[in-house]
This record gives structure tokens, C-alpha cells and sequence, in this order.
């Protein structure tokens, strides 16, 4: 008799009752709270510190949709999505039903000598919207989407060299942080592979490097997720190109930007190309379920997998789990069903227009840019002298301080969650579930005119909060 099985009981469904395990709910009524200090005894130490000193240490029961709730019942507008992930909103029933489904199926998963049905299916639909691709590799997030193009695109070309991005962001494996643009990030990780960083958009040095002969792939986000930073007009185009020319290949790295974010289902399709590798992550599973997918040429595949002998040459245990599959199924369905894409491009083209009349009437403002509902917008040197000093201070004290001194009230009097876009950046990204309606556009608007009203008078608790921040910045160096 399984221990876990209740000797002769049966479930509702004539299934065996379990007599073991654990009452999830009971653990989370008693232990309710506890989850910051927790962090801070046993995980990242540093997450709850930050957490408190910018006020976000709260406590959250529930989500749904495109807000989640505290323990009072207040109601936080999502405009981060878990990073992206929950582009159909968080806890979206038909994405639960399929996982109910999946386990109440009971499915022989995981064989490993076997062939999944439910990952072919998932290839399959993933592929209809890349016609030009033939063949997917499934693993577990975005970074290892990214391991697995860099491992593939060496192999398939005989070269070693990857060219990446200033300001880049693949992930944060080994492989993937050789490939990262931003300094902080691989500090005191070297020795790193010998991939090389370009300006973005500069075709010049795009073409130097490949004079080389030594260049595998140009590896590029078609919009930089830190910063939000768009490629020019014509670049990837030019690039693509160019890369065909010296027989290396074009990745696009669609983690971020994939499964509808940008107003198409991939990003690279507002540019009219055709790259030979591209990744997916985030929000392909709904955000239930650690995901990733590196899709590619067949050609490229029928090298890297030449032979039986080189069957599982690239491969992880968890790629193509049952639960990841069927989650990834019914995002994608819902993506359809609700139209997600096209609502991207309508209700984000209304939210950047809506930012971009703001252009002119906050000087502190300088730029609104983005596409869909990927939308950054930066602040710069305002032209009064009343701003100005407070604006010189902060810059001394460190580069990105005022994007948080604006993150902070919207998440502290609005309850809407926002994110700075990068390290050293005065730029604040916004990334909202597909599916909001003008309904969040307006109050983001209104939260948005109401802290920055308040950062234009130079005074006040918000340039308090900054004289904060520019203290702890100091403490820091
Ligand atoms: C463009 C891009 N690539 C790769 C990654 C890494 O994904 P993950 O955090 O799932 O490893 C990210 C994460 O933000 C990303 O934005």
C-alpha cells in the first residue's frame, strides 16, 4: 500500500483519497505574514531590506486579473506582470482549468524515452505563428531559451563568437551574462565567454566584427527590456543582411517581448525579418509554470541533432513537462480567444499617446516610447532652475533616482506597481496583462498627473523621499 493512500478510501472522482501530504490551505492561513522574514533568515537577505526601504513590504493574499490584493483588501493595479509573464492577467480560469485537467489526467509524464504529445502540440502552434521556423527545444525559462540558441547557433556555424547589444539582457547563466551589456551585472563573474558588445544599431561595427570571419550570431531583443530602447529604423533588416552575407545567423531574443507584448505576436515582426533562432519565455505558460522554447531553422537543429549518438547533446530533465505544456496550450488559446495581441497594440498605442501629451506639460519628462504594451518613459534635466537643483543632487548621487522617487508614490498612494527600467536609468517601464481595459489605462493616467504634479512643485514629501534615497546611495559607495 502507497503511503500516502488512505487504506480502502476513495476521492470524489472514485479516485484514491490521499491520507498524507499537506493541508496547503491550513499552512497558509498559519503562517500568513511570515513570508518576509522568512526571505530574510533563509533566502535572499537583500529583497526584504529593499522591500522596506522603499515601503513595498506588504503582504498580498490573492490576484486576479490585472490586480492583486493585500490582507486589507486593497485592491494593486499590475503593471509589471510578474515581469511580463501574466500577459492574460494572473490567475486566468481557462489557464487554472487546463492545469486541473492536465493533472486530473494522470498522464505517464516525464518517461524521458518517449515522445510527449502535449510538447508536439505546443510546437506545433508555436511554429504557425513563425512560419518561416521548423522545430522547437523546450526548457525552463528565458535564460535557458537564450543557452540553448547560443549553444546552437556555435554549433550549427563552426564559430564561437556572439555579438550582443549595449544594454542588453539575456539572463543571468553563465552563457547568457557573456552576452549581457550592462557592467554591473558580470562584475566579479569573469572569466566569461569572449562574445562582444556593439552599440546598438550601429551597422558599422556590426560589419567590422563580421569581417572577422569568426562570428556565429548577432544575438538581439528586438526592444531592450532595460531601458526599452528600440533598434533604428531599418537596423535589424540591414542587419539581417549583412549577417547572411558572412554566413552568421540572427537571434532574436522574444522572452520579453513575445506572445503578443508588442502589438504582434513577435516583436521581430514589425521589422520585417526573418531570424534563424528565436526565443520564448515568460508569458507562454500563462505565468504558472517555468517555461522557455528555443525555436530554429531545421536546418540548424539536423546539425546539432545529426545523430542518435547526439540525441540528448542539448537537453533538461523538466523540458517539455506535462504541466508546462498544457499551461502553454491554453495561454496560447487565450491569446486568440481574447485577442491579446490586437488589444496590445490598441489599448498600449492609447496608453503612449495618452504619456506622450504629457511630453509638454511635465519638463521633467523626455521621453515616451515603446510598442504596444512594452512602454518606457524617461526623465531628464529639467530647464527651470527651481527643479534643477534637486534633479543635480540626485544625478551626483547616483543615475536613476528620480524614476525611483516616481515609482514609489504610485505604488504607495496609487497602489500600482511599476518598475524602474534598469540599473542607473531614469526610465520606468511599464508592462501591464494584455488585457486591461481603458478602465486601467485612466487610472494609471491619474495616478501618473497626480505624482508628477506633485514632483514639479520641487517640493514636498517626494523630494523628501529623494533626499532618502540620495543618502542610502551614499552609504552605498
Ligand atoms: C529578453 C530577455 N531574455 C532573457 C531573459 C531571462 O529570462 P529568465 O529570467 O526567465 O531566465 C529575460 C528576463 O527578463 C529577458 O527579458
Amino acid at each position: 500500500m502507497d503511503s500516502v493512500i488512505e487504506s480502502g478510501g476513495s476521492g470524489a472522482a472514485g479516485e484514491p483519497r490521499p491520507s498524507g501530504g499537506i493541508d496547503l490551505a491550513r499552512l497558509l492561513r498559519e503562517r500568513a505574514g511570515e513570508g518576509h522574514d522568512l526571505q530574510a533568515r533563509m533566502l535572499n537577505p537583500q529583497l526584504p531590506r529593499m522591500l522596506h526601504a522603499i515601503g513595498f513590504d506588504r503582504t498580498y493574499v490573492r490576484a486576479q486579473g490585472a490586480y492583486f490584493y493585500d490582507e486589507q483588501g486593497n485592491d494593486y493595479l499590475d503593471f509589471l506582470s510578474g515581469f511580463g509573464v501574466f500577459a492574460a492577467g494572473r490567475n486566468h480560469p481557462a489557464i487554472r482549468a487546463a492545469l486541473h485537467q492536465v493533472l486530473d489526467a494522470g498522464l505517464a509524464d516525464l518517461v524521458q524515452f518517449d515522445s510527449p504529445l502535449l510538447a508536439g502540440l505546443l510546437a506545433e502552434r508555436l511554429l504557425a505563428r513563425a512560419p518561416h521556423l521548423d522545430r522547437v527545444y523546450f526548457g525552463n525559462s528565458g535564460t535557458e531559451a537564450v543557452e540553448a540558441a547560443l549553444k546552437f547557433a556555435r554549433y550549427a556555424t563552426g564559430r564561437t563568437r556572439v555579438l550582443y547589444c549595449d544594454h542588453s539582457f539575456h539572463g543571468l547563466t553563465t552563457g547568457s551574462l557573456s552576452v549581457n551589456g550592462a557592467a554591473e551585472f558580470r562584475r566579479g563573474f569573469d572569466p566569461l565567454l569572449p562574445d562582444t558588445a556593439l552599440p546598438l544599431g550601429d551597422l558599422d561595427a556590426l560589419e567590422r566584427e563580421l569581417s572577422r570571419g569568426d562570428v556565429a550570431a548577432l544575438l538581439i531583443e528586438p526592444i531592450q527590456g532595460k531601458g526599452v530602447n528600440i533598434p533604428p529604423p531599418g537596423f535589424l533588416k540591414a542587419a539581417q543582411e549583412r549577417l547572411r552575407a558572412h554566413g552568421a545567423l540572427l537571434i532574436c531574443d522574444e522572452v520579453q517581448t513575445g506572445v503578443g507584448r508588442t502589438g504582434k505576436f513577435f516583436a521581430y515582426e514589425h521589422e520585417g525579418v526573418e531570424p534563424d533562432i528565436v526565443t520564448v519565455a515568460k508569458a507562454l505558460s500563462g505565468g504558472f509554470v517555468p517555461v522557455g522554447a528555443t525555436l530554429a531553422k531545421g536546418w540548424i537543429f539536423e546539425k546539432v541533432y545529426s545523430s542518435m549518438d547526439r540525441v540528448l547533446v542539448h537537453d533538461s530533465t523538466f523540458g517539455s513537462n506535462a504541466l508546462a505544456m498544457a499551461a502553454g496550450l491554453a495561454a496560447l488559446q487565450v491569446v486568440e480567444d481574447e485577442r491579446l495581441v490586437q488589444n496590445a497594440e490598441r489599448i498600449g498605442g492609447l496608453l503612449q499617446a495618452r504619456l506622450a501629451e504629457r511630453l509638454e506639460r511635465y519638463e521633467l519628462l523626455t521621453d515616451v516610447r515603446g510598442r504596444g504594451l512594452m512602454i518606457g518613459f524617461e526623465f531628464g534635466k529639467p530647464s527651470s532652475l527651481k527643479l534643477r537643483a534637486g534633479w543635480n543632487t540626485l544625478q551626483a548621487a547616483r543615475h536613476g533616482l528620480f524614476a525611483q522617487m516616481v515609482v514609489v508614490p504610485l505604488f504607495q498612494r496609487h497602489r500600482i506597481l511599476t518598475q524602474v527600467a534598469g540599473d542607473h536609468m531614469d526610465v520606468i517601464k511599464l508592462l501591464p496583462p494584455l488585457n486591461i481595459t481603458e478602465t486601467e489605462v485612466d487610472r494609471f493616467v491619474e495616478a501618473f498627473d497626480d505624482v508628477m504634479r506633485d514632483a514639479h512643485r520641487g517640493t514636498g514629501l517626494m523630494w523628501d523621499f529623494g533626499r532618502t534615497l540620495v543618502k542610502q546611495a551614499m552609504q552605498r559607495r
